[in-house]
């Protein structure tokens, strides 16, 4: 982030104390706080008392063999049990889980009682089709009750999944199968997006054709898109097809806490996504623990809408685990916010009178460029809470979001966290916690977070520096699956006995926190994460390209978006032109990875500035894609280059 913004964002000065109506029925209350600080471990047992343990534990942390963190260990308890059969035991079979709306208007209702049977089904299928505990499966599926029932399903019978967003390529999905050597995949024919159906199956059947995914015995297709898909004899099967004949009745067997729930790949500094582990009891925990008190959840009224794809951490730890772990009413919707028209999101949350809704930034900073009258053609008068995640929001967005969105009243919860996290971290509590626009405010109950220099000594208030978590928590990864040095490396190398985030931060004269976004080569457009190096790889994989380099370059509304340098290898005469050049490899990025990684440009140079040591000064990239005016280049192996560079692009 440039010093202008980070001056402009700390010079914010607008307070929204809680409203004290608000503050009188919270759920969160200041002796959270309390009780945390006097006893942080006690603190954590009483929130994993919360669950059902099949038999409590009597340890809470095991840190013996740091940075390996064992909590809750010696219990054991059932995940799917957790968030569906204990609901319907206790008399709430009748309250709405979710209330599914697909893009085309169609519409699924399905209340606890119904999501529990359509689970044990499913876990019935998986056994019957060779799953056992310890199996990988991998999800690739659209926004579907399928994706939900698939995921507890597998955690039900002590399996492991690994959801790979739906926008990644088939050569993304290859590689993540591989890396988890899943058994079996689920998928659908295709889901509706942005008015119609586009393919899945064909990339699952392009994976599996491609390299050794030879561990993966069925692929299970869920029918959503309708649309036509080839078939492979004695290994596709179709979903509705298998799970009609289970039987819907289904006992739970308790697994232990540290049991491995699921892995999720996310972009690190090197060209291989690394696969996220998180288990059990502690990640639960976590994130039931996080989404009541963050979001003031009262299940037994409110709505609750978060609009992450569950291919996201978000849609695991705020779609899946955490809501239903609470027995909260949630709107799942298939589609993009905008289809068919722009007001999508504000129509659904009046239809269903949503009270708790959150998203991101980037979504936000949309909508407000399509200005007011849109939303305020709708009546959203039920919200209650509004809450932002995955990148930093603007003051201006926020205040929007209030005021528009909000009708002026609604606390914003900003939560700062990670896939590496498992679930919220740092974040304001409505009822508590004055809020300040632009500031992800403080750490939650039992969280410690720090803000340290180079040398791994705090900085004082108001300086900026590395954001590190002091000490573990339950939601925490376990590790980085098959490979446990990558783990240490990436994240405790750095400062020895604390976590490393890889953000930059600072604490304000009040305490509050300011994310002033990654201090590696990780990307975050519209709030997702992704990687310089991976995007590199994808672009010279291309048989034009020698050498590229890739920069994050700030956007209005995505808050970064990539921006590629690139040396092309054959004569230029034989590409035509650069703009040619520059198409075809953008779409080659998307083919490689996923459209969300398509370059919003892709500029053909003749030289990269480097150091000395060969190192892409990527600094200096960064000012040419920003339009700034270039800083210091006197470390360069040869001090023309940038001269060069920005001529050409002038
Ligand atoms: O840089 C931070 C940013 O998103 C990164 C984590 O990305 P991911 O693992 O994909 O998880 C996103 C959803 C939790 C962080 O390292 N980030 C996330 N939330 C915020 C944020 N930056 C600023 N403010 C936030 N509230």
């Amino acid at each position: 982030m440039s010093s202008n913004s980070i001056d402009s964002l700390l010079s914010e000065s607008r307070r929204f104390p809680p409203d004290p109506q608000f503050a009188a029925h919270a759920i969160a209350t200041p002796e959270l706080y309390e009780r945390a600080k006097a006893d942080r471990l006690s603190f954590w047992a009483e929130q994993a008392r919360e669950l059902h343990w099949s038999t409590p534990f009597t340890q809470t942390l095991d840190w013996s063999d740091a940075p390996f963190a064992r909590w809750f260990a010696d219990g054991t308890l059932n995940v799917a049990y957790n968030c569906l059969d204990r609901h319907v035991l206790a008399g709430k079979g009748d309250r709405v889980a979710l209330h599914w709306e697909g893009e085309p208007g169609d519409t699924r209702t399905l209340t606890y009682a119904q999501l529990t049977a359509e689970v044990k089904r499913a876990a019935n299928l998986l056994t019957a089709r060779g799953i056992r505990e310890g199996d990988r499966v991998a999800i690739y599926l659209p926004v579907v009750p399928e994706a939900v029932v698939a995921m507890l399903a597998i955690a039900r019978i002590g399996a492991v999944h690994s959801v790979v967003f739906g926008g990644f390529s088939a050569e993304s999905l290859r590689a993540r199968i591989e890396d988890a050597q899943a058994k079996l995949v689920i998928t659908a024919d295709g889901g509706w997006r942005k008015g119609r159906v586009f393919p899945l199956k064909p990339a699952v059947d392009a994976a599996l054709a491609a390299g050794d995914a030879s561990t993966v015995e069925r692929v299970l297709v869920v029918r959503r898109g309708g649309n036509d898909v080839d078939w492979v004899e004695g290994r596709d099967l179709w979903w509705h097809e298998e799970l009609a004949p289970m039987d819907a009745e289904h006992v739970a067997q308790p697994f232990p806490a540290e049991n491995p729930l699921f892995i999720l790949y996310t972009s690190g500094t090197t060209g291989r996504p690394k696969g996220i582990l998180h288990t059990s009891g502690g990640y639960l925990t976590h994130v039931a623990y996080t989404h009541r008190n963050v979001f003031d959840l009262h299940a037994e009224t409110d709505v609750y809408w978060c609009t992450a794809d569950v291919g996201w951490i978000t849609g695991h730890s705020y779609v899946v685990y955490g809501p239903l772990a609470n027995g909260a009413t949630q709107v799942l919707y298939e589609g993009t916010p905008d289809t068919p028209h722009p007001g999508r999101w504000w129509e659904l949350i009046q239809k269903y009178g949503v009270t708790i809704f959150y998203t991101a930034p980037t979504a936000i900073r949309s909508f407000m460029k399509l200005g007011d009258d849109i939303p305020r053609s709708f009546d959203l008068s039920s919200l209650r809470v509004l809450g932002s995640v995955g990148e930093p929001i603007n003051p201006e967005a926020w205040v929007w979001f209030r005021e528009v969105i909000g009708g002026g009243r609604t606390p914003i919860v900003d939560t700062w966290w990670q896939t590496e996290t498992g679930g919220i971290m740092v974040s304001a509590l409505p009822g508590i916690t004055s809020l300040k626009p632009g500031s992800a405010q403080v750490p939650l109950p039992g969280i410690s977070i720090d803000v340290l220099g180079e040398d791994g000594a705090p900085v004082p208030r108001g300086s900026g520096g590395l954001l590190v978590v002091t000490e573990p928590w339950p939601g925490m990864l376990r590790g980085v699956w098959g490979d446990p040095e990558r783990y240490r490396e990436t994240y405790w190398e750095r400062f020895g006995d604390k976590y490393f985030a890889g953000d930059g931060a600072r604490f304000d004269e009040d305490g509050d926190l300011w994310l002033l976004g990654r201090v590696d080569d990780v990307l975050n457009v519209s709030g997702h994460r992704l990687s310089t190096a991976e995007i590199e790889s994808a672009l010279v994989s291309h048989p034009w390209v020698a050498e590229a380099a890739v920069v994050g370059a700030s956007d209005e509304t995505t808050g970064q978006a990539v921006v590629a340098f690139v040396i092309i290898k054959v004569a230029e005469a034989d590409v035509a032109t650069a703009e040619e050049a520059a198409r075809a490899l953008r779409a080659h990025v998307a083919e490689q990875i996923g459209a969300i990684a398509r370059p919003r440009q892709v500029y053909v140079v003749s030289e990269l500035p480097k150091t000395r040591s060969g190192k892409i000064m990527r600094r200096l990239l960064r000012d040419v894609a920003e339009g700034r005016e270039i800083g210091d280049t006197t470390t360069l192996a040869d001090t023309s280059v940038m001269q060069i560079i920005s001529d050409r692009l002038r």
